[in-house]
């Protein structure tokens, strides 16, 4: 078995259960090319102040590059034994460059070793994540430019409401995501400190620079207080509550696209490949992917309360506790990467079937708006004009047709003020044209709403 590299004061072997229960090197492999970064880092630091020489420098960053190599490749060793990433390519390094390896660990913990390299791999993934946001982003804002004049009903409480634009419900959409990408850089900014010097927990008695490894890294500047340093994991938990959200705005999107591919909506295309068949019925397709994006929403919530939970009664400072952020913070952050890849993808290819949105925004006397503000424009108050419109309704119910259907005598019974000019208002191209303002349906809004997120994106 693997000597323990803190086993001095030990007088027994650890109980075999409890060296499986303790170890994260199952998970936290996952950081080793992170780990490695920062153990480089370190180590130049520590020569550049004069506490490692310049060849003991030159001899642990060859042997951690060798290690890279051997990682990436797969034929690292990894053993339970050794408990996690950090002990186990620290002992891996005395094993290929002799003693030297043993001076890495100087003026350093794993416990701000294990800090550093989650803000590294986090730092990572938040880029990947911001960069298939601007991907979907892009999409949606390309096709909804081109659906600026595709009429669809607009709804609430999942009744018909108003009509407005396919381009319009899909800026909707991208909006969420707007402040999404904005959530997620702020938290990169907290993510982007380097807690690495604060050693296990109290900082450390050697002469080192702790701004020259923060900029080694890529770190915006050193964390400030070495006991925070080591225990905080709010930068995760920010970041899981981003995902929570993004996630939520994914879902809510999924679940439209479910309904409009239903064959009661039939809204939409979405194409074959984005679908799966049934084992029993034919001639089925279903939408897969936004449903399995809706329901992936669930394990994120469950992954920011189980951050939060983890973190809530720990006492200052370090606690094995933490050893529990990494799953759901790496699950938290594929599931976020491959969902918004899922929709990035899916988003320039909807197929929006205009016939049937159009015919679908004529029901349900989505119009009846309208006819109130033409009253109101004929001086008729607009509490009045509500009770006129709602009588116009009931009786187009009982005949069973729509408002555009009635006489103008017929309409005429409701209010006096009404002209043939009405059925102009009634029409659904009217109905969005007239709503003509900063965040309105109106095509030609759209169209700029369009160009403003599109400069907005380009800032990025
Ligand atoms: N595997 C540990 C973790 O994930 C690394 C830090 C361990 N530190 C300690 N003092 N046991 O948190």
């Amino acid at each position: 078995p693997a000597a323990k590299l803190w086993g001095g004061r030990f007088s027994e072997a650890t109980d075999a259960f409890v060296e499986r229960f303790t170890a994260s090197v199952m998970f936290d492999q996952r950081m080793a090319l992170e780990d490695i970064q920062g153990s480089l880092a370190h180590a130049q630091m520590l020569s550049e102040v004069g506490v490692l020489t310049a060849d003991e420098f030159q001899q642990i960053a060859g042997g951690l590059k060798d290690i890279a190599e051997e990682i990436e490749s797969g034929d690292f060793p990894w053993s339970v034994e050794l408990e996690d990433v950090h002990m186990n390519i620290e002992a891996r390094l005395t094993d290929r460059i002799g003693a030297t390896g043993k001076k890495l660990h100087t003026g350093r913990s794993r416990n701000d070793q294990v800090a550093t390299d989650i803000r590294l791999w986090l730092r990572n993934r938040i880029d990947q994540i911001a960069a298939e946001l601007t991907r979907l982003q892009t999409g949606l804002v390309n096709l909804a430019e081109q659906e600026a004049d595709t009429i669809m009903p607009g709804f609430t409480h999942l009744q018909s409401a108003q009509p407005v634009t396919f381009g319009h419900h899909l800026l909707a959409w991208n909006e969420m995501l707007t402040r999404d990408f904005e959530r997620l850089m702020d938290c990169r900014k907290r993510v982007n400190r380097s807690p690495l010097g604060a050693a296990a927990l109290a900082g450390t008695s050697y002469p080192i620079n702790r701004a020259r490894t923060a900029e080694l890294l890529g770190f915006d500047a050193p964390t400030e207080n070495s006991l925070d340093s080591v225990s905080d994991r709010d930068f995760a938990i920010e970041f899981c509550a981003f995902s929570a959200l993004l996630l939520t705005h994914l879902s809510r999107a999924s679940e439209e696209l479910v309904l409009w591919t239903s064959s009661q909506f039939d809204f939409i295309d979405l194409p074959d490949r984005f679908c799966t068949g049934s084992s029993i019925m034919p001639q089925k397709k279903n939408p897969d992917v936004p449903e399995l994006v809706r329901g992936k929403t669930g394990r994120v919530n469950g992954h920011l309360i189980a951050l939060l939970t983890l973190m809530k009664s720990q006492p200052l400072a370090y606690n094995k506790d933490n050893q529990e952020d990494k799953e759901p913070l790496f699950d938290a952050a594929d599931t976020a990467l491959d969902c918004l890849r899922a929709f990035a993808d899916m988003a320039p290819a909807l197929k929006p079937k205009k016939q049937n949105m159009l015919a679908a925004a004529g029901k349900g006397f989505s119009t009846a708006t309208d006819l109130a503000d033409y009253l109101v424009r004929k001086g008729v108050a607009f509490r009045d004009a509500h009770e006129i419109v709602g009588q116009s309704v009931a009786f187009a119910i009982d005949k069973d047709c729509d408002l555009a259907d009635l006489s103008l005598a017929e309409l005429q019974k409701f209010s006096d003020v009404i002209g043939d000019d009405v059925f102009d208002v009634l029409t659904l191209e009217g109905s969005v044209a007239a709503r003509d303002h900063i965040g309105g349906t109106a095509p030609n809004q759209v169209r700029a709403a369009c160009e403003r997120a599109r400069a907005l994106i380009a800032t990025r």
